[in-house]
């Protein structure tokens, strides 16, 4: 978090990608990232469901451990899942302190801007480092109508600007703004005195996040991406031609070949098959 600080004080863009099992983290880390995220976006690209609504504390926890366990140089932060901290800031306290012994991360973050205030207090005043998320709230999908821009009118990007300015008040360290408008957000950053992570939100944010399968390309074809995201690999493809190549070889005996087994000294085999 003191990286993160410094990193914003002299205005280096700060990287943060999601992660959501040891190998993926692992790869994060190595690629000197500085903040893994372990979003709720796991519902969709790790288990499969429609949505993050579906994803539970416990499935959040089991893979915030395993991202905990490759991370050695990222500052690690949980996604704390619908449900978990709507109800009162004690109730979110309480969700926290689970991530934090139990998932091992060191931060968490939630959705919402000023009614969630009281909340983040609670839970940055427990020593537990909180980045908030405004504009696009994914988990809020059906009351916002879908996954629309945000910020798009005079009034709503001044209610995105009042939700950062009551984040920032209520003592997160940064706060993730998603799918506003470039302008909109680069005004946002720079009235605020902590970092903005956008994602969708141009090139004017205190730093980016994005989700790792998209970024990487490492989901089924036929996924529609969003707009912002760029793909910079294609890992699903890689991993598929891996698979067909063994597929292939095991069907036509060329795997395993003679370097891939073990040996048995002679005059033992030959004990053997008397
Ligand atoms: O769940 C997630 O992956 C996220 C990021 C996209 C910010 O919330
Ligand atoms: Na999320």
């Amino acid at each position: 978090m003191g990286v993160m600080r410094s990193m914003y004080k002299k205005n280096v863009p700060i990287t943060v990608m999601t992660a959501h099992d040891f190998p993926s983290a692992h790869v994060a880390d190595a690629a000197g990232i500085d903040v893994i995220l372990v979003g709720d976006s796991l519902a969709m690209v790790a288990l499969g469901m429609q949505d993050t609504s579906e994803v539970t504390v416990d499935d959040m926890l089991l893979h915030c451990k395993s991202v905990a366990r490759a991370t050695k140089a990222a500052f690690t932060v949980g996604d704390l899942p619908m449900g978990s901290y709507e109800i009162s800031p004690e109730q979110a306290l309480a969700t926290a302190i689970r991530f934090v012994k139990e998932g091992r991360v060191q931060g968490v973050k939630l959705e919402g801007g000023k009614e969630l205030a009281p909340t983040i207090k609670k839970i940055t005043q427990a020593g537990i480092p909180v980045l908030a998320h405004v504009g696009l709230t994914p988990q809020r999908q059906n009351a916002l109508g879908g996954f629309r821009v945000q910020g798009k009118t005079s009034e709503s990007a001044m209610a995105i600007l009042e939700d950062a300015f009551a984040v920032q008040e209520a003592g997160c360290f940064g706060m993730v703004v998603e799918a506003v408008p470039a302008e909109v957000a680069s005004i946002i950053t720079q009235k605020l005195s902590v970092p903005t992570i956008g994602i969708g939100a141009g090139n004017g944010c205190s730093g980016q996040v994005l989700v790792q399968v998209d970024m990487s390309g490492y989901f089924p074809p036929g996924r529609t991406i969003p707009k912002f995201v760029k793909q910079y690999g294609n890992v699903w493809a890689e991993s598929l031609r891996a698979i067909e190549s063994y597929r292939d070889e095991v069907k036509s005996r060329q795997y395993p070949a003679s370097e891939h087994t073990y040996p048995i000294p002679k005059e033992e085999l030959g004990a053997f098959m008397r």
